[in-house]
């Protein structure tokens, strides 16, 4: 009785090329999107300045921390608290 999918997920950096697949040793998006080498803008790592916000093109995500200031639009994503829940297409 697996309370999470233990599958990956695919998420595909639409701008830079380039496609990670996401396990749950990442933390978040961010860190996938740096450890594969896409060029991500950030600040405060925690939900809070929305510098890292960019546009979702495909997919599900959630946040690991209520205290997240998550963005109006619905395609926007936190990508330094967010973990997705899908395979992914971003804006990024
Ligand atoms: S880096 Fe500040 S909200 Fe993501």
């Amino acid at each position: 009785m697996a309370n999470q999918p233990e599958e990956d997920f695919k998420i595909e950096f639409k701008r830079s090329g380039i496609t990670a697949t996401w396990n749950r040793s990442v933390e978040n998006i961010l860190e996938l999107a740096e450890d594969a080498g896409v060029k991500a803008d950030s600040s405060c790592q925690s939900g809070t300045c929305h510098t890292c916000l960019v546009r979702v093109l495909a997919g599900t995500f959630e946040y690991a921390d209520d205290d997240v200031f998550e963005p109006d639009g619905e395609d926007e994503i936190l990508i330094c608290s967010a973990q997705p829940t899908s395979n992914m297409v971003i804006d990024l």
